[in-house]
């Protein structure tokens, strides 16, 4: 831990000299405030770690300067100091989130060993939090599989730019594995052990991602409280992520672009500027030359962007990434679920292959997820899927019901196919269709194909 920062608020001046005289003995930075709402403000303005704070204050107390806290900094502890007749209200103030609490009169020693416990409780929950993050997120480079010449191509791609500083491109339909690439990027460039920081430019309203991007001073617009540093600042010595970068207003566009080339930029509401040594990644799932080219995206923001492009395709049109990706998602979900599926079925390969994976890699993955997670057998069969993937639905219906097609003929090809990607189980076949196995047999008796096979 860098600075260990304190905030000691008491009405009692002997007090407050007391703990500034004895922490300033240790490495703490202490900083003093009179009252609840001095303190207030201070918290606003500093990232205190911990504040030591009286409870009996005239007019703001402790107890509202804690809730204040937990609101303001919530990742900072608090200790409370009592006096004799005030030690429920500690007790009380622990139920709401409070540290510790000591009683006056205490002890340098006393004090110094309460704040180096906060401390330490800071640090594991430091570590518990990026130990959670390394587990949820598998960052390592032999965790992208791809046997396609496409995927190859990007592997080559993503080892020669990931050590440079070059900003990068990644474009791509949605769930084709390009916020995996840029994370890949990052982690095998030399700036792997400094941040790593996303921004959605899609999912927040123009003025947010604003001062997402750039921060913004207290007071900057009504509800700035506090000061906030923006994206640009908190990514500074390793990679910022653009996702959507498309979706950016003209005006953020213009913003952006200034950062781009002179790698400077001001918090919203402030003078000074800021210079940073950030990698910009960006990604889109729209086609940004055709919208630079309609007018809605400057050329020269897409061209400072496009440095370096990498174009991940669908998987519908690298079909040999199919097999390996399903073995590395049932590795992946037998792990996480104590399951242990084998493989999947012939048909249900044969499904994979054909269908069209509108949602790409990700629909994939979520469909072996699913599978692993509710199947009963050692192997994945169609029973195991999605009824769209299990009987290629899009495909049926666009390949074998075209317009001119009557009512009366589209029904009998839907139910006949229906029937054929079932091997000829009625019962299967009826609850695909939603209808009962008597309207099928009725339906098949009209077809004249009442002999056509057994019921199962
Ligand atoms: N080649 C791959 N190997 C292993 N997993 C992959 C691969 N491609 C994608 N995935 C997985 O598929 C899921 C979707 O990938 P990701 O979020 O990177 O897609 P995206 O292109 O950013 O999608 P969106 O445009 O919707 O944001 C993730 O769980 C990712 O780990
Ligand atoms: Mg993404």
């Amino acid at each position: 831990m860098l600075e260990k920062k304190v905030l000691v608020v008491d009405d009692d001046s002997l007090m407050k000299d007391f703990l500034k005289e004895a922490l300033g003995r240790s490495d703490y930075s202490v900083d003093l405030a009179s009252t609840g709402e001095e303190a207030l403000e201070k918290i606003k303005d500093k990232d205190y770690d911990v504040i030591l704070s009286d409870i009996r204050m005239p007019s703001m107390g402790g107890m509202e300067l804690l809730e204040a806290t937990k609101e303001y900094l919530p990742d900072a502890e608090v200790i409370m100091m009592t006096a004799y007749g005030t030690v429920e209200n500690a007790v009380e103030a622990m139920k709401l989130g409070a540290f510790d609490y000591v009683m006056k009169p205490f002890s340098a020693d006393a004090i110094e060993m309460k704040l180096k416990r906060a401390f330490e409780q800071m640090r594991l929950k430091k570590e518990n939090k990026s130990l959670h993050q390394a587990l949820e997120n598998t960052y390592s480079f032999g965790n992208i599989v791809g046997k396609s010449p496409q995927m190859q191509k990007i592997f080559e791609s993503v080892k020669a730019v990931a050590d440079s500083k070059a900003t990068v491109l990644i474009t791509g339909e949605s769930g084709t594995g390009k916020e995996l690439i840029a994370t890949a990027i990052h982690y095998n460039s030399s700036r792997k052990d400094g941040p790593f920081v996303k921004v959605n430019c899609a999912a927040l309203p123009e003025g947010l991602v604003e001062t997402q991007l750039f921060g913004h001073e207290r007071g900057a617009f009504t509800g700035a409280i506090r000061k906030s540093r923006g994206r640009f600042e908190l990514a500074d010595g390793g990679t910022l992520l653009l996702d959507e970068v498309s979706e950016i207003s003209p005006g953020l566009q213009a913003k952006l672009l200034r950062v781009l080339q002179e790698r400077e930029f001001e918090r919203l509401g402030s003078e000074e500027t800021i210079q940073v040594d950030v990698r910009i990644i960006s990604t889109s799932n729209q086609n940004l030359k055709e919208r630079m080219e309609k007018g809605k995206f400057r050329e020269d923001l897409f061209y400072r962007l496009n440095v370096i492009p990498i174009h991940i395709a669908p998987l519908r049109e690298r079909k040999e990434d199919i097999p390996v990706l399903v073995e590395h998602f049932l590795n992946k979900y037998n792990l996480e679920n104590r399951r242990s599926i084998e493989g999947i079925s012939q048909k249900v390969y044969e499904m994979f292959m054909e269908y069209h994976w509108p949602g790409n890699v990700r629909e994939l993955e979520n469909c072996i997820e699913r599978a692993v997670v509710t199947s009963k057998g050692k192997v994945l069969t169609l029973r195991d899927l999605p009824k769209e993937i299990a009987f290629g639905k899009a495909d049926f219906a666009s390949e074998t019901i075209g317009v001119g097609c009557s009512i009366h003929e589209a029904e009998k090809k839907l139910i006949l196919k229906t029937l054929e990607l079932q091997g000829g189980n009625r019962t299967k076949a009826a609850e695909i269709l939603e209808i009962s196995t008597r309207t099928l047999r009725n339906k098949l008796q009209e077809y004249g194909l009442k002999e056509a096979g057994d019921d199962q």
